[in-house]
């Protein structure tokens, strides 16, 4: 079979809607084999085993971009990633059926080719780019092609992910959102989401911790996540950098310094007093992005 391992990641770093994502080393694997006939899918939940299957159809996209076919298939899951969570899920399914097909097919990775398949199945960026590259990425759509940028920042930070005991789908996320912003608060993310670019590049924690703020979507999603609000404000009084709704929620992510690890205790005490039950994961920035092993 092969193997395609594809990073967790976090999309829009407060300010950057839609463009800035950065990869985590939290994984999901995929197995894939061509075989005589069907679909047979294994290691997800019944509701998944089916040709809806997110990975399934990005795969079958891919192959049919890519001028091929297969007789039938064999997926296995070896899922690590929550659903629904904002670590970047989907994305995975979707870089990791692109992969899928190239792979089964023999063909070299295109990584232009396999974005430009990507943001048809999801039409927003920063979680495909980051998912495939590694690193922080800022990426926008123009025409038919996925633009980029891609860059590492200080080894002594750490990405603490809190993730609450609900889920929220990012359909459901964007629906709540206002249609229209003002200039003000367009001039607000736009020049924060520059900085804050600039600054995770650098390392500059006094310009993170300004700029990783944002007027489009927390504020309203913040209300369908219990303590989000108190959650952020705690972290930022115990000494994290930042901290941020990842993706388009339910889970938090904080920057933190490696060294301020006494931070680590202090939310564990904090969320076992929250109304939800949180899982809190370490994380580290994974530079590498997506993997293809063949593992016979
Ligand atoms: N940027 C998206 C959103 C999520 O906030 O709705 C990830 O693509």
């Amino acid at each position: 079979m092969i193997k395609i391992t594809v990073p967790a990641t976090s999309a829009n770093l407060g300010p950057g809607f839609d463009c800035l994502g950065l990869a985590l080393d939290l994984y999901n694997d995929f197995y894939v084999e061509e075989i005589d006939e069907g679909l047979v899918i294994e290691g997800c939940l019944e509701e998944f085993k089916n040709e809806n299957n997110l990975f399934y159809v990005s795969l079958k996209k891919a192959l049919s971009e890519l001028n091929e076919a297969v007789k039938g298939l064999k997926i296995v899951f070896d899922s690590r990633i929550p659903l629904k969570g904002g670590l970047g899920s989907s994305a995975t399914c979707i870089i990791g059926g692109i992969l899928g097909a190239f792979a089964i097919k023999g063909i070299e990775v295109d990584n232009d080719k396999v974005l430009k398949i990507a943001k048809t199945i999801e039409n927003h960026p920063d979680n495909i780019v980051p998912a495939l590259l590694g690193g922080i990425t800022v990426a926008v759509i123009e025409d038919d092609k996925v633009y980029y940028e891609k860059f590492t920042t200080s080894e002594s930070f750490e990405f603490i992910a809190l993730s609450p005991d609900i889920e929220l789908s990012t359909e459901e996320a964007r629906r709540i959102l206002p249609k229209n912003i003002s200039l003000v608060d367009g001039v607000y993310n736009v020049s924060r989401a520059a900085l804050l670019a600039m600054a995770l590049s650098k390392g500059n924690k006094e310009n993170i911790a300004v700029a990783c703020n944002d007027k489009f979507h927390q504020n309203y999603r913040g209300q369908l996540i219990p303590d989000f609000f108190e959650i952020l404000k705690f972290a930022k009084e115990n000494g994290a950098i930042t901290s941020f709704l990842s993706g388009a929620g339910p889970t938090i992510m904080i920057i933190n310094e490696k060294e301020n690890s006494i931070l680590h205790e202090k939310l564990e005490k904090y969320l076992s007093t929250c109304e939800r039950k949180w899982k809190m994961s370490v994380l580290n920035l994974e530079k590498d992005g997506a993997k293809i092993n063949n593992c016979k």
